[in-house]
């Protein structure tokens, strides 16, 4: 099949997002919005600026970077309209279901209440059915560069919010903060009867993924690259199911890879690992959904099988009750390979 071909297989095929900042989809014109609304300066004077801004050499410069951005997230309405910008963007492509993560620890730093941030992006997620077509579930991140103790202290914040939390993630500045210093975090979290993400072996040894299966006991893999170091932790995520969300053009942009051609996604697939297309931080890696899976079908070869396999695996890797991951397979099953428009 032509690239074309499957490039628009992949655009039809119905996905899951399981690896989204909402804070890393503030695109640069909304930044302009809402600095202007919000009265906040930012060192830009244009959306070129900014563009021109995002050029990174490593995790952390990408994460200077965001932390800035989020200074202009200030209001409700603010967290409203990033995340409903959000859901247009997903439902342009065909993203069925997004499992959101967002940083409440980012803007309590900042002096926004945690009830503002997460009263925006909830208000948003309500309409995420009805106008979108597009169900949802949020994921609450701790930051890793800071404390543990105040990794407890957002737990307890968001305790009268825990119904409409589904999972708790770690993020932030990887090296030099390892899993084991979030072990009871993460263990009070799953007694609350939440699920367990966390990003590890993006720039973090194998070791890091190591110990977030044994320490933190997670659910899901953020990212995980790196374990392809190391053929037993391979097996051990093969054998055990364990899914990643990977991510393309996050990797590129942040020089976890040199070359898209040197991504080790189709490596993960041929190994038999459960591996998912996602976006990261759309808005500052360079594009959502079906760019992230453009991406990888023209540098790696991918065919339609691999495409369809990504697709199964991005819902069998949700945290949806098992029927309607069924319902989301069987429609996979049913997109035909070739477009029949003229
Ligand atoms: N926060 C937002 N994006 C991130 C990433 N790719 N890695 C770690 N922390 C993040
Ligand atoms: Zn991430």
């Amino acid at each position: 099949m032509k690239r074309s071909a499957l490039i628009d297989l992949a655009r039809r095929l119905p996905k899951a997002e399981l690896h989204l900042h909402i804070e890393g989809s503030l695109e640069p014109e909304m930044l302009f919005a809402l600095a202007k609304r919000n009265a906040v300066d930012i060192p830009f004077k244009s959306v070129e600026d900014v563009r021109a801004a995002y050029r990174f050499s490593n995790l952390q410069d990408f994460l200077d970077i965001y932390y800035q951005g989020m200074n202009v997230l200030r209001t409700e309405e603010d967290f409203f309209d990033l995340t409903i910008a959000y859901l247009n963007r997903a439902r342009a492509d065909n993203v069925r279901h997004a499992e959101i993560f967002f940083d409440p620890q980012g803007h309590t730093a900042r002096g926004i209440p945690f009830d503002v941030t997460i009263s925006g992006v909830l208000t948003a997620l309500k309409l995420s059915v009805p106008q979108f077509g597009v169900t949802s579930k949020l994921i609450m991140c701790f930051l890793r560069h800071l404390s543990e103790a105040e990794a407890l202290a957002t737990l307890k914040e968001a305790e009268p919010w825990l119904g409409d939390i589904a999972g708790v993630g770690l993020d932030s500045t990887e090296v030099g903060h390892p899993p084991e210093k979030f072990a009871s975090v993460f263990a009070a979290a799953k007694e609350r009867g939440l699920k367990l993400c966390a990003h590890a072996g993006e720039e973090g040894p194998p070791d890091y993924v190591r110990n977030s299966l044994d320490l933190l006991k997670i659910d899901r893999l953020d990212h995980g690259n790196r374990s392809l170091e190391d053929d037993a932790l391979v097996a051990r995520l093969r054998d055990t199911e364990m899914t990643l969300t990977v991510c393309p053009l996050s990797n590129l942009k942040l020089c976890v890879v040199k070359d898209m051609r040197a991504h080790p996604l189709k490596r993960m697939l041929d190994l038999g690992l459960r591996a998912t297309v996602n976006s990261d931080d759309p808005a500052y890696f360079g594009g959502y959904m079906n760019a992230n899976f453009a991406s990888v079908i023209e540098a790696l070869d991918l065919d339609a099988d691999d495409i369809r396999a990504l697709a199964r695996n991005s819902f069998l890797g949700s945290f949806l009750p098992e029927g309607q991951k069924r319902a989301h397979l069987a429609a996979i099953e049913k997109t035909p390979v070739q477009s029949f428009a003229p």
